[in-house]
């Protein structure tokens, strides 16, 4: 498949303005590289900080609201994050479905709000350790991301500028156990099925799925090389750029073989 890598860095709830420097030392490294789009989602605080400092790289967030403005506390919505300088966010991380108790939904919402507002989406799906024990993996990843992909206008943009998918497995986040390669492979094979069944055509060209867990500078080489794989959504990995980097370079080292 010859789409063009994408090595997104989720930085989650960490970070301060001292770690613009971070983002400053990853956009100048991401300069130099012709085989990668590189990408950062820093916490709300730092999204138009970041912004500000690179020129390189994309920038998102890692969640919306569903709402587009009023009385809602707290919350964020997509136009205030195009307006902070984001060009995607990521929806249905695996964080939020758990622990903010975010359904199909409101994903299907907050899919919508980001479309409508010029976002990029990057979808995350994944199953828990218990639904892939009993060998329901695929069927329950697939619903997850049949319920929230959009629809799409035939005359608007290609599909691949508007959705990625992540596949992140809930047991392999955070947890320094990645999924093994043909896990991962029969994962991406099935849900580049349903792009297509969904797309057609454009389904099977454009659209990049990322695999997000436990990814890291010593296996990412062997996982940015298969063939399934468009690029990866990097957790704790993407904090120092001196990590983060490393699995950049890996996506280039597959391309010179
Ligand atoms: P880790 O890379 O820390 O496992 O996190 C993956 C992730 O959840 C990225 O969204």
């Amino acid at each position: 498949m010859s789409l063009r890598p994408l090595i997104v860095g989720n930085w989650k709830m960490n970070g301060t303005r001292a770690s613009l420097s971070e983002a400053r030392a990853i956009d100048r490294a991401a300069q130099r590289l012709a085989w990668a789009d590189v990408a950062l989602a820093p916490p709300f605080t730092l999204l138009y900080p970041v912004h500000a400092e690179v020129e390189h790289i994309r920038v998102g967030a890692q969640d919306l609201s569903t709402e587009e403005c009023g009385a809602f506390t707290g919350e964020v919505s997509a136009s205030m994050l195009a307006d902070a300088g984001a060009q995607f966010v990521i929806i249905g991380h695996s964080e939020r479905r758990s622990r903010h108790g975010e359904d199909d939904a409101a994903l299907v919402a907050k899919c919508g709000r980001a479309v409508d507002a010029g976002l990029s989406v990057i979808l995350c799906v994944g199953e828990p350790l218990d639904v892939r024990d009993a060998a329901e993996a695929e069927p329950y990843v697939l619903a997850q991301l049949d319920a929230v992909l959009p629809d799409m206008a035939a005359t608007g943009p290609e599909i691949g500028e508007v959705v990625t998918v992540a596949y992140e497995p809930v047991w392999a986040i955070g947890t320094g156990r990645s999924a093994s390669a043909p896990e991962i492979s029969a994962m991406h094979r099935v849900i580049r099925d349903l792009l297509v069944r969904r797309y057609g055509e454009a389904g099977g060209r454009s659209v990049r799925i990322l695999y997000g867990g436990s990814v890291n500078g010593t296996n990412a080489r062997e996982i940015l090389a298969l063939p399934e794989v468009n690029g990866a959504l990097v957790g704790g990995a993407s904090l120092t750029s001196q990590s983060f980097m490393s699995i950049v370079l890996a996506a280039g080292a597959d391309d010179a073989g």
